[in-house]
């Protein structure tokens, strides 16, 4: 049991082979993955996803980038899961990233830097749902 939070692996990850890597770290950081799904997104799904930064200057950039390549979809369940995730990748700049977080080894630039890490309980329920809307409950 304990909280969600949503992840993705991002297209510049998958890419460069780092799938395993990134999920043997979030196993040995204890949280347990309750759904996973590799898949790719449309302009539309990404567009979707990511409308709070529709009015961002790189949200072209961001939705180009995401829809560049397959990507790992997955549901994390750990007690403080958001916060403890947030941590174990290291800011959204690898650049500033912790030594040792998933952002420091395997992110590329801000823009593919690896992996997603929902933000809040409320936005890691909306990001879950938007993959794993019916299977996830089951
Ligand atoms: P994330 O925090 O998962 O979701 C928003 C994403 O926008 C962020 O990861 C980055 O990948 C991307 N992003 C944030 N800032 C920039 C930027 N200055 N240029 C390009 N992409 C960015």
């Amino acid at each position: 049991a304990g909280n969600r939070t949503f992840t993705m692996i991002k297209p510049d990850a998958v890419e460069n082979g780092h799938i395993g890597a990134i999920l043997a770290k979030i196993n040995e950081a204890g949280f347990r993955i309750v759904a996973m799904e590799m898949t790719a997104l449309s302009r539309k799904d990404a567009e979707a996803f990511y409308a709070v930064h529709a009015e961002r200057p790189f949200f072209g950039e961001l939705v180009e980038y995401m829809t560049s390549g397959p990507i790992v979809a997955a549901i994390l369940e750990k007690d403080n899961a958001v916060a403890d995730f947030r941590t174990l990748i290291g800011a959204t700049n690898p650049a500033e990233a912790a030594e040792g977080t998933i952002r420091k080894l395997y992110a590329t630039s801000i823009a593919a830097n690896a992996v997603h890490g929902s933000d809040s309980d409320e936005n890691a329920a909306i990001e879950g749902n938007f993959f794993f809307a019916q299977r996830s409950r089951h």
